[in-house]
């Protein structure tokens, strides 16, 4: 459900309204979740899953196992998994992992997430 609603706000962000959406930058919006939030346990010291999030190149290059998928599609962030696991409602696979007491990522930084995957996932 929580996937659900938000890839509906995701949705409302970035195609229902019809006017032009502002380019969101890597280095200003994305990097920033993305310390805050992941590095604790993707970043240098510890490296959970072989994912490594402290750089954008550095997370291009992570695969997820088993069958090396790229945890980022261009174009495509329901088949993202940057998206998938920060948006699922399934505390299984959740991230950060419900564990870590850091509770769902807000859905406005999902949204984002999804808003950048949808307009390329450039390295701007
Ligand atoms: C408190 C520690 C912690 C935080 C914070 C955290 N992760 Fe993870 N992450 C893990 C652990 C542990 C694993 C390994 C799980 C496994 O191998 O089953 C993992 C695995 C992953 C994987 C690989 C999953 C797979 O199936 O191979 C991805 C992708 C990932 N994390 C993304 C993220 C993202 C994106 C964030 C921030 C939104 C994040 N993580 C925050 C601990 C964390």
């Amino acid at each position: 459900m929580r996937l659900f609603c938000a890839v509906l706000i995701a949705a409302a962000l970035i195609g229902c309204g019809g006017k032009k959406v502002e380019p969101v930058s890597y280095a200003a919006k994305i990097q920033p979740i993305l310390n805050t939030r992941c590095i604790a346990c993707h970043g240098g010291d510890r490296v959970e899953g072989k994912i490594v999030l402290t750089s954008y190149d550095a997370m291009m290059a992570s695969r997820i196992l088993p069958g090396k998928k790229p945890l980022v599609i261009p174009g495509d962030y329901m088949k993202s998994w940057l998206f998938i696991l920060s948006s699922t409602s399934q505390a299984h696979y959740r991230m950060p992992p419900d564990t870590s007491g850091q509770g769902l990522l807000p859905k406005d930084e999902v949204a984002l997430i999804a808003e950048w995957i949808t307009q390329g996932a450039l390295n701007n």
